[in-house]
C-alpha cells in the first residue's frame, strides 16, 4: 500500500472521498474490532483505503481520517470458492494425521491452495468472522505461501500474500525462494521440497492494543489453531504437512523482505506424500 499522507494536511482524499469530505458515510469498517479503523472506499473507483478515528461498531462517517492509503495495484489472483464438504472426516483426519517430511513434486491445484488458505484464515458465516479462533478478534495473522517452480497450477513461482477478504493471492516477491527459507530454517530440506510453503507472520501490535502483555500467548495460542486447521484440512485433501517452529527469525524476514512489525511465527510445508 502506498501512503498518500498524513491528512487532512493533503487535500487530494476530498476529491477520491467526496462524500467523506461532505461528513457523510463514506465507507464500512472491514475490521470493526481495531482502531483506528481501516475502511474500504467502495463509491469510489480507485481502490483507496482509509485509516479513520471512530468508534467501534459505529457506521463511519463524520470522523476524522488519518491516512488514506493507494492500493498496491498488483494484480490479484482470485481463488476459487472454498468448499464446506468434503471427503473426509475431521475424526478421520485427526486420526490420520502424522508430520510427513518428504514430499512428491507434483504440482497442487489452484481448488486446493484455495482450501488451505481459507481453513488458515478466511471468512466464514456472513459478517467479518474467519475460520480459526482470534482473542477478541484482533486477528494478528497474516498468511504467505511460498509457491514453488510449477507448485500451483497457473501460478509463477514466488512469495504470495493470502488476502482475507477477497479470497485471492497478491504477489509479495518474485522468483523460487523455497530453497533461502529452507537455509533460513536451518536447512531442513523438505521445505525446499515441498510444492508450497505456507508461513503464518503474526502482528502483535494488534491483539496487545486490547490485552497488553497477555497478548504474545494469545498470538502464539491463534497460530496453533490456524495450524492445526491446515494440517487437518491437507491430511482430508490427501496431502501431507509438517509443522516447523525451528528456524532463524532474521533470516526468514530478509528472505520474505518482511517489514518490521511483521514476525514469522510457523513455516508449513504442504505436498503430496512420498
Ligand atoms: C511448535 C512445533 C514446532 C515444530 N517444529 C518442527 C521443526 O522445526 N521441524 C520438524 O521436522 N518438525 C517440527 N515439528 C513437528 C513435531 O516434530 C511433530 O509434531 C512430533 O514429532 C509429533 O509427531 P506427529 O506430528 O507426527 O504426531 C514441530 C511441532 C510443533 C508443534
Amino acid at each position: 500500500m502506498r501512503s498518500l499522507g498524513q491528512l487532512p494536511t493533503n487535500e487530494s482524499w476530498k476529491s477520491a472521498v467526496p462524500n467523506a469530505a461532505r461528513g457523510e458515510p463514506f465507507g464500512y469498517a472491514q475490521d470493526r474490532l481495531v482502531e483506528p479503523f481501516v475502511v474500504s472506499l467502495s463509491n469510489h473507483e480507485r481502490p483507496f483505503e482509509a485509516q479513520v478515528q471512530g468508534e467501534r461498531n459505529k457506521p463511519i462517517w463524520g470522523v476524522s481520517v488519518l491516512m488514506l492509503h493507494e492500493r498496491d495495484q498488483r494484480p490479484e489472483v482470485k481463488l476459487p470458492p472454498p468448499r464446506e464438504r468434503g471427503e473426509m472426516s475431521v475424526e478421520e483426519a485427526i486420526a490420520r494425521r502424522r508430520s510427513v517430511r518428504s514430499y512428491r513434486g507434483d504440482t497442487l491445484s489452484l481448488p486446493v491452495i484455495s482450501q488451505i488458505l481459507w481453513v488458515a484464515q478466511g471468512l466464514t458465516g456472513t459478517g467479518t468472522y474467519r475460520a480459526a479462533p482470534s482473542a477478541g478478534a484482533t486477528y494478528p495473522l497474516e498468511v504467505y505461501v511460498f509457491v514453488g517452480r510449477e507448485g500451483i497450477e497457473g501460478l509463477e513461482e514466488g512469495i504470495y500474500h493470502y488476502n482475507i477478504e477477497s479470497h485471492s493471492l497478491s504477489l509479495h516477491k518474485a522468483g523460487d525462494l523455497r530453497g533461502e527459507l529452507s537455509q533460513a530454517a536451518l536447512y531442513q530440506d523438505f521445505i525446499a521440497q515441498a510444492p508450497v510453503d505456507i508461513v503464518l507472520c503474526a502482528i502483535y501490535e494488534r491483539t496487545s492494543r486490547r490485552y497488553g502483555r497477555r497478548a504474545e500467548r494469545y498470538v502464539h495460542m491463534e497460530a496453533g489453531h490456524v495450524g492445526e486447521n491446515v494440517h487437518l484440512q491437507a491430511v482430508a485433501l490427501g496431502l501431507a504437512a509438517v509443522m516447523v517452529g525451528a528456524y532463524d527469525d532474521e533470516k526468514v524476514r530478509q528472505v520474505m523482505g518482511l517489514a518490521e512489525e511483521l514476525n514469522p511465527l510457523y513455516i508449513i510445508p504442504v505436498g503430496k506424500p512420498r
